[in-house]
């Protein structure tokens, strides 16, 4: 499901923990371990005023009451790439993993996109990872990979693969 600005700040501890049970488990997300709740409360306040804007969507996955798993896509605000956005953070709490539900996020995540009008959807992830292997049975496009991208939460330098997929318009 697709969460409102309110959703999103009624669901927000749960939010706070999927992000923290991503980073602690070496996801290479944005942040560096020792995650605060504090840090993951800031990020998750950050994302709902970029709902808020019309600038960021955010689809979730519950059970039993609870946010599961998330992803995200960041809309291109300049004039020349609207048609444009960038799917990230996508997680499943790792209690969750290999059922599906990350195939069952990015439908719903392109479902999402399709519908705000966006045809060209971009995503990266470290090399060699779960994501990587996501993107690739998934078949986005791989477009290249830049080595010493973005750290790992424990700090060391890994190379990102950077993939894209296009709907018609
Ligand atoms: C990546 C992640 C979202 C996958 O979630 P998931 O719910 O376990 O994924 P699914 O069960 O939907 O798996 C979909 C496909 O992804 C691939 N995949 C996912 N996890 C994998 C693993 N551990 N090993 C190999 N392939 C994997 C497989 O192709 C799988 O299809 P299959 O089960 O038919 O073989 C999850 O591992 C996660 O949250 N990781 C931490 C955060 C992260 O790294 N996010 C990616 C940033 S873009």
């Amino acid at each position: 499901m697709i969460l409102s600005a309110d959703q999103a700040i009624s669901k927000l501890e749960d939010l706070i923990d999927l992000l923290i049970d991503a980073v602690d488990g070496g996801a290479s997300v944005g942040f560096l371990a020792p995650l605060s709740r504090e840090e993951a409360g800031a990020y998750w306040r950050s994302v709902i005023e970029s709902i808020r804007v019309g600038n960021r969507i955010l689809i979730a996955i519950e059970h039993g009451g609870r946010v599961i798993g998330s992803v995200q896509i960041a809309r291109e605000t300049r004039a020349n790439g609207r048609h444009r956005g960038e799917a990230l953070k996508l997680f499943v709490h790792s209690s969750m993993r290999r059922g599906g539900l990350a195939r069952r996020l990015m439908a719903e995540m392109e479902e999402a996109a399709r519908a705000a009008g966006i045809t060209l959807l971009l995503m990266d992830t470290r090399k060699d990872s779960q994501g990587e292997r996501l993107c690739e049975s998934l078949g986005y496009t791989r477009w290249g990979e830049v080595p010493d991208y973005a750290r790992d939460p424990d700090g060391t330098l890994r190379a990102t693969s950077f993939y894209y997929r296009r709907f018609n318009a």
